[in-house]
């Protein structure tokens, strides 16, 4: 396959461009990504000059780059949006024009092409909202709470639009929290980390209770893999792992992992309309594309430690820019405010 990758020098593209290169060895990838502030170009410097790969810097929202980065590809694996929860109640705006507009414009492109064989539309299983109990379904109605999750929402339902509508080969998939090299530090498990390295505070939003269902980031690039091969158009498939953490069990095994003091964990003032807890059931993708999980949560955090103790000038030059701004924004009163553990 000849693919566009689109945000595919954030977090999860850049693994997954790391995938496909090691694994996919007849494929060739185009990665086109505006660069915001959480794309790294530097962080696929090694595919540069390779006959397998191209770098495009441009807007998924900007038609005419599209067009030029889309030509000769036959798939598409859209992982470009505005990802972070907490900018999205801060700026929502940002959120809507790439997590919805930015899909149109993709999609509107890709379908000016017959022979052009998948789309597939990456998307989170936060559009189901928060499930109190049992594991949401791809068939459970849809109830995405955050700025970033109605528009996430708003993208997938767009893209499936356009296979009922037009016959466009879509698949979208939701998958649960992901983790693992390369995400950028202002999501719980890198702030955490390099927190720890740094000796700073870990500001535990609430109770610490909230859950989430953690997935380690090579096992997900895995299953997109797998959705690109054998899925079928129209369908939906969910991702994750089934190991559930709340944030506090997280926190606790980053302490363990990186040797801190528990006396950094602080409890600050909870995130607006923060979700209890995510949950998937996965029997689709495991029946219908043969994929299950490999990484434990154990051994994924501890590779994800030591990525980020042998990377530390990638993490430090970031927190040392624009993110010491947002850090002072976001979290300056709450840790004024904060408690300590008891
Ligand atoms: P990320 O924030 O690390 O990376 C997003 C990338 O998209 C960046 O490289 C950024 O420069 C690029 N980008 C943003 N706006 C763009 C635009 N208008 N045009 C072109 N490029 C643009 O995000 P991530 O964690 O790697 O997430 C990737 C995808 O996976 C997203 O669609 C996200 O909703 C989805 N997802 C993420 C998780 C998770 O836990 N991280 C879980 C489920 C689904
Ligand atoms: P995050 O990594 O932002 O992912 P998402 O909100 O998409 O699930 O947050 C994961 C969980 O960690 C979520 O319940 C919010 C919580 N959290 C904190 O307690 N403190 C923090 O500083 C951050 C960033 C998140």
């Amino acid at each position: 396959m000849n693919l566009l990758v689109t945000g595919g020098v954030g977090f999860i593209g850049t693994n997954f461009v790391k995938y496909v290169m090691s694994h996919r060895p007849n494929w060739s990838v185009t990665v086109l990504d505006k660069l915001t502030y959480a794309g790294r170009r530097e962080n696929l410097a090694e595919y540069e000059g390779s006959s397998r790969y191209k770098f495009v810097e441009g807007d998924i929202c900007d038609p005419v780059i599209v067009r030029a980065a889309m030509a000769g590809c036959d798939g598409v694996v859209n992982f470009a949006a505005e990802t972070h929860v907490d900018r999205s109640i801060d700026d929502p705006a940002s959120f809507v024009r790439t997590d919805v507009e930015g899909v149109r414009v993709l999609l509107e492109e890709f379908k000016l092409d017959n022979s052009r064989k998948i789309f597939l539309q990456i998307s989170t299983d936060e559009v189901y909202g928060s499930v109190e109990t049992g594991r949401s379904g791809e068939g459970d109605p849809l109830d995405p709470r955050s700025p970033y999750s109605a528009s996430k929402a708003g993208g997938e339902l767009l893209a499936m639009s356009y296979f009922t509508t037009f016959g466009t080969p879509v698949i979208v998939t939701r998958a649960s929290n992901n983790y693992g090299p390369h995400q950028y530090p202002e999501k719980l498990i890198p702030l955490f980390i390099t927190n720890a390295f740094e000796g700073e505070r870990l500001p535990l939003y609430g109770d610490g209770g909230n859950m989430r269902d953690w997935l380690f980031v090579t096992d997900h690039c895995s299953a997109l893999v797998a959705a690109l091969e054998k899925g079928t158009p129209g369908r939906i498939y969910n991702i994750g792992d089934g190991q559930e953490l709340t944030n506090k069990q997280v926190t606790f095994a980053i302490l363990e992992a990186t040797g801190a003091d528990t006396s950094l964990v602080r409890f600050v003032e909870d995130r607006l309309g923060h979700d209890r807890r995510y949950a998937v059931n996965v029997s689709r993708a495991s029946e219908e594309l043969g994929w299950k999980p490999q990484t434990n949560f154990e051994s994924g955090i501890a590779l994800t430690v030591d990525w980020y103790r042998d990377n530390s000038s990638w993490w430090q030059s970031i927190k040392s820019g624009e993110f010491r701004d947002y850090y002072k924004r976001m979290y300056s009163t709450r840790l004024e405010n904060s408690e300590r553990i008891q």
